[in-house]
């Protein structure tokens, strides 16, 4: 009774963004997003009910923490204990491999990790589907880091509890697919504006908003075909023409929401380059300044290298497609 659970999950990038919630306190996106689970940068996550404490602890990296972080955590506690039907408060302690807040998704590998331990621990028996529903009321990307390789979550339709089932994450069919993701650190520090900040802001403000979600379906149509293929050269040009139209879409807002940062448009020529050199690389960037850059995995070193020259001092990461959260049995 009681016995502590522990999770791990890997963060993902999305291929497809979703950029805004049509419900953001059922995290319903607007648009539907389609991502690549990494074999880098896990996060493990344990959580021990204390059927003595009076409120939830919340250790991340090895400290309390407080302020709006806990509270992200607590709210998603109290979601798992409704659905488990119990009271009692937990100690969660989570480690991430990768800097939170930096843009490189360690919300996504949090809470589909929080997701999985929580559920375990109080007892919820829940399928990959009913998890990743579970996952994205915790961050909408986190639904997808339930599965590994390529997934996507789904909109879902209308709204309150029918967009609550239908929005969910689940796998995306690819034929065998040779490919890398170089990532470049540009900057491992929090980010200006949040995302939740930085959403609501384009949804709001940006007179592009409603065009470029309609050009995210199309995009997410020809996106399935292309993996489908295992076709690397139209993934890449998708994914990128995605990313660079979200980017805009901010960028249009008022006031604009820019994540862009000179070592960015520095690492977006190098991409250009290579490609001019016949190498396949594309780039997608997501809410801060790092750029993913998709390869082969033969190009990944060259990549890498291109990279490194670019950003002076940034460190740079191969990752390839990942595994599925997972319980840790310890
Ligand atoms: C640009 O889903 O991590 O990476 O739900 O507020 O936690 P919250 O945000 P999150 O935002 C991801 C934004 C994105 C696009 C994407 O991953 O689809």
């Amino acid at each position: 009774l009681n016995r502590p659970a522990t999770a791990v999950a890997h963060p993902n990038i999305a291929l497809i963004k979703y950029w805004g919630k049509r419900d953001e306190q059922l995290m319903i996106p607007y648009a539907d997003s389609l991502s690549m689970t990494l074999d880098v940068f896990p996060t493990t996550t344990t959580v021990r009910i204390d059927s003595g404490a009076a409120a939830d602890e919340v250790v991340l990296d090895g400290s309390p923490t407080d302020g709006e972080r806990r509270q992200r955590v607590v709210t998603f506690l109290d979601l798992v204990r409704k659905l488990a039907g119990r009271t009692e408060r937990a100690c969660v302690d989570t480690r991430n491999s990768v800097p939170t807040g930096a843009g490189l998704a360690s919300s996504a590998s949090g809470f589909a990790a929080l997701a999985l331990a929580g559920a375990a621990a109080y007892g919820l028996d829940l399928d990959t589907t009913a998890l990743s529903r579970l996952a994205r009321r915790g961050s909408v990307s986190a639904s997808r880091s339930v599965f590994g390789g390529f997934a996507m979550c789904h909109a879902g339709p209308g709204a309150g509890a029918a967009a609550d089932l239908g929005s969910y994450a689940e796998p995306v069919p690819v034929a065998p697919f040779d490919v890398a993701l170089v990532i470049a650190i540009v900057d491992a520090g929090p980010k200006a504006v949040s995302s939740r900040e930085g959403m609501r802001r384009t949804v709001r403000t940006s007179p592009l908003y409603p065009s470029w979600v309609a050009s995210g379906r199309a995009d997410l149509a020809e996106m399935r075909a292309a993996l489908l293929q295992a076709d690397l050269d139209a993934v890449g040009e998708i994914a990128e023409r995605n990313a660079l139209g979200m980017h805009a879409t901010m960028l249009a807002a008022r006031p604009a929401v820019r994540y862009l940062a000179p070592v960015t448009v520095a690492v977006l020529d190098s991409v250009l380059r290579l490609r001019a050199d016949g190498v396949s690389a594309y780039a997608t960037m997501d809410a801060g300044p790092n750029v993913k850059v998709l390869c082969r995995r033969a190009d990944a070193d060259r990549v890498a290298d291109t990279l490194r020259d670019a950003a002076p001092g940034c460190a740079v990461v191969v990752a390839g497609p990942g595994p599925a959260a997972r319980p840790d049995p310890g």
